[in-house]
């Protein structure tokens, strides 16, 4: 046990309240963002005149040493310390004797845990962003190439009206253009530097928060010291845009699994995205898109864990906030795998163009069609659409669709038809004439697609 306290007590700990205690298990993930902060505190104290020349350049040279140690391998972050914080510390007094016992003035690990949530989270949010960039530009190609693959548009799961799968696949590039900019505003809002709030009330020390803010690429510093060590928001919100991330990603997964499956066959997943059965030898299934669905639940819940847990903490800090740690650094793990896996399978996957245009076909997506066609010869749309009611119950009776009825046939359902309706209702005409802004026709695709390229243009990858 490497203690950092120990001065009023009696007793040592017992080794299961140690054991109870400890999060280094999972704290050493943040190594690197512990290591970064001691850096710019120590650089602080030096040029506030708190400690010297000598002794920042000591400490920054054992900080950089253990950083090194640790990625080759040679030193290890063992359950023998508590956190990663004092396994550090232990270390760098163990390397550079008392000098290495000043890095700790005017901090607590109350600012430092809360500074090194912070790095951690800033760049898990830009690695999310980066992620979904890479996944849009896959979208928009596969747009791009499928302008005229048309394809049943679905309201209950039924067939409803013809799109195409442009227009399908834009609808997902909205939703991740709508989670890329929930994390800019994350962003935004929590690249505040907490380090200087000490225990909870600063400190007596002359610290330069600002500096310390500026070395760290932060936008300054926060505000209040009670706030800074107690404040969670913005792995919550960060939570919160992941989560939602997941639901779009297992909607999505949900349509592939549907798409892929025998009875539709509109798509086929890459071999090399795909599973087999350990029995049933014709197998292939998507068990990428199942598990990216089935991963959305624990994702979640990291989310509803942690407002739990912040839920009636007072202030300022509380143990019970070294809970935020495992489940959100777990769904930031998943969520950013689900990405790479999901990207490479959309993007690999073939799409059965005659499959989904034969589909499209049947099951009278152009019914609406035949009743604005009616529309135009004059007919009140609630009539219209009564007429071509009855003309849909006739076609499922003889088993054919309504461009195998004969005019003659036609006629008797409305006089109003003449040999023009076949060229009305037929697929392309479907889909090309809806030219309202946001509709399925190449035209208003192309414009949706230049849109979105110009917004990726104006908004790259976040990066600070
Ligand atoms: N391991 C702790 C956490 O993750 C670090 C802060 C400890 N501070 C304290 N006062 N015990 O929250």
């Amino acid at each position: 046990m490497a203690q950092l306290w120990g001065g009023r007590f009696t007793k040592q700990t017992d080794e299961q309240v140690f054991a109870f205690n400890a999060s280094i298990s999972f704290d050493c993930k943040m190594v690197h963002e512990d290591i970064r902060g001691s850096i710019a505190h120590a650089t602080m104290l030096e040029k506030q005149g708190i400690i010297t020349n000598e002794e920042k350049k000591a400490i920054l040279n054992g900080l950089q040493e253990i950083l090194q140690e640790v990625e080759e391998g040679l030193l290890r972050m063992t359950e023998k310390y508590e956190d990663v914080h004092s396994f550090v510390e232990a270390n760098l007094i163990e390397k550079i004797g008392d000098s290495g016992k000043k890095l700790h003035t005017g901090r607590s690990r109350n600012d430092q845990v809360a500074l090194d949530m912070r790095l951690y989270t800033r760049k898990q949010i830009l690695s999310t962003d980066a992620l979904l960039v890479n996944l849009m530009q896959v979208l928009l190609r596969i747009m791009e190439e499928n302008l005229d693959t048309y394809m049943p548009g679905f309201t209950h799961l039924q067939k409803a009206q013809p799109v195409s799968l442009a227009h399908h696949f834009g609808a997902y590039v909205e939703m991740f253009r709508r989670d890329r900019s929930r994390l800019q505003d994350i962003l935004s809002r929590m690249n505040y530097c907490p380090l200087g709030a000490g225990a909870l009330a600063g400190t007596t020390y002359p610290l330069d928060r600002d500096y310390v803010a500026s070395l760290l690429d932060f936008d300054g510093s926060t505000v209040n010291s009670m706030d800074s060590v107690s404040d969670r928001d913005y792995v919550i919100e960060f939570l919160s845009a992941l989560s939602i991330i997941m639901m779009h990603l297992s909607r999505f997964c949900e349509e592939i699994i549907i798409w892929n499956s025998n009875e539709y066959r509109f798509v086929e997943i890459d071999d090399a995205f795909s599973t087999g059965s350990s029995i049933m030898p014709q197998k292939k299934n998507p068990d990428i898109a199942e598990l990216v669905r089935g991963k959305t639940g624990r994702v979640y819940g990291a989310l509803v864990s942690l407002l739990t847990t912040m839920k009636a903490l007072p202030l300022a800090y509380n143990k019970d906030m070294q809970e935020d740690k495992e489940m959100a650094f777990d769904a930031y793990d998943q969520v950013q795998n689900c990405l790479v896996v999901f990207t490479g399978m959309v993007d690999t996957m073939k799409f059965r163009k005659d499959v989904m245009a034969k589909s499209a076909m049947m099951g009278f997506t152009n019914a609406t069609d035949a009743a604005d066609y009616l529309v135009l010869k004059g007919i009140p749309f609630r009539d219209a659409h009564g007429i071509i009611g009855q003309l849909v119950l006739y076609c499922i009776g003889e088993n054919c669709s309504i461009e195998d009825v004969s005019l003659d046939k036609l006629k008797e359902f409305s006089p109003a038809f003449e040999q023009d309706i076949y060229e009305a209702i037929s697929l392309e005409t479907c889909v090309e004439k809806r030219l309202t802004k946001g509709g399925p026709s190449k035209e208003r695709l192309l414009d949706a697609i230049a849109f979105e390229k110009k917004e990726l243009e104006k908004h790259p990858a976040l990066f600070l």
